[in-house]
């Protein structure tokens, strides 16, 4: 019962690859800042959505590593273990999303999730060969269905996401929508509009770190050769080169700029979130410097003792803790979603 009293924060973060500062700042970050200042108010869910991991190909014997890898990166970038209102769960070990999807399912038009960027964007790369391994699967179709059970199953109310998942989260709210009006009850908890998530979580706009050697295309984990992104895993002097190479410009000095500046623009973000600060604040204290071997390497060595720190702690992590309050996780989160599941099993017919 007391689960159910306070309102629900909730993300999950793919273990398909290492994990990125773009993972890291989109939505781990906001969930560790809920998660250490408001559990007394908000019940927070952390989970991984191991289902979601192949819906494009992975080594599947890397599965499992990778999946405790997201787990251990939770704890080392400060998830408190000893909350009861903090949760982490895998996705697969309650039935109740795949059974949720299903029933969702029938409820969605091809042409809505036909229209999702994402899957336009990802299933345009996949098709180039369009055979075996390699062609555009039914999963990567219907993820944003899955990713919808995911959050209506636990009534999630805010749900901090990269701007990049922003459009799956309002197919959530119209799926949540559609199905309490034609079923006449209050099913599911509509997650808040977008504007008021960013609100909430103190932005004005959803985050999209680029590439850095492509800074026109999202910094993302399934980039094949990695060049442009800092994984939590680079050791901190690649990931100083990394940034040392980075893509500018000609313009020759420091401008936010997104549009003729946008490598210098994504450096000054990411200098901005690693110093805690705004973008504006950054980018008036860089505004006309010339050298930019001088503000690369800044942002290089804030990169690169930040993530000094987190590997440091990322060796602590105790598994054993980890475990324990997995299992406990899972069996909690397993009620509350089976409850949510039975309430629509009701409502549909099934039960
Ligand atoms: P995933 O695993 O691809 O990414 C995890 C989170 O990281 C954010 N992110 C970024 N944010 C800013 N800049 C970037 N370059 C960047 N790259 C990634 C993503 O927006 C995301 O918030 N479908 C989801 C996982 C998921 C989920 C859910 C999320 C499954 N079920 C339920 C919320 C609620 C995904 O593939 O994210």
């Amino acid at each position: 019962m007391k689960l159910m009293s306070k309102q629900v924060i909730l993300t999950g973060i793919r273990a398909n690859n290492d994990l990125t500062i773009g993972n890291y700042f989109g939505a781990i970050l906001p969930m560790i800042d809920m998660a250490t200042t408001r559990a007394e108010e908000f019940q927070v869910n952390l989970f991984v959505p191991d289902l979601h991991s192949f819906t494009t190909p992975i080594n599947h014997r890397e599965l499992q590593s990778a999946i405790w890898n997201n787990l251990r990166i939770f704890v080392a970038a400060g998830l408190p273990l000893d909350q009861p209102d903090i949760h982490i769960y895998r996705q697969s070990y309650i039935p109740a999303h795949s059974e949720m999807t299903w029933i969702i399912d029938c409820f969605v038009g091809m042409g809505e999730l036909g229209r999702m960027t994402q899957f336009k964007e990802k299933s345009y790369k996949e098709d180039e060969s369009k055979s075996g391994e390699d062609r555009v699967r039914v999963g990567l179709f219907n993820y944003p269905v899955l990713m919808a059970a995911d959050i209506l199953l636990y009534n999630a109310t805010y749900v901090p996401v990269g701007d990049d998942q922003t459009q799956h989260l309002e197919f959530t709210r119209d799926i949540a929508e559609r199905l309490n009006n034609k079923f006449d009850q209050e099913l599911f908890t509509i997650p808040k509009p977008v504007k008021e998530q960013h609100e909430f979580f103190g932005k004005d706009q959803g985050l999209r770190i680029k590439d850095l050697q492509d800074p026109t295309k999202k910094m993302s984990k399934s980039d094949e050769s990695g060049k442009g992104v800092i994984f939590l895993n680079d050791s901190p002097e690649l990931a100083a080169k990394k940034v040392m190479s980075a893509t500018t410009d000609s313009v020759g000095q420091v401008n936010l700029d997104w549009e003729n500046q946008p490598g210098i623009s994504n450096l000054l973000q990411i200098l901005a979130l690693f110093q805690h600060r705004s973008i504006e604040e950054v980018a008036s204290e860089w505004q006309g410097n010339t050298q930019y071997g001088e503000f690369k390497k800044t942002v290089a060595d804030a990169v690169k003792g930040f993530l000094v720190d987190l590997q440091d702690k990322l060796a602590q992590v105790d598994d054993s803790a980890v475990k324990t309050k997995l299992e406990a996780s899972e069996a909690a989160m397993d009620k509350v979603a089976g409850e949510t599941l039975l309430k629509t099993q009701k409502a549909v017919g099934l039960r």
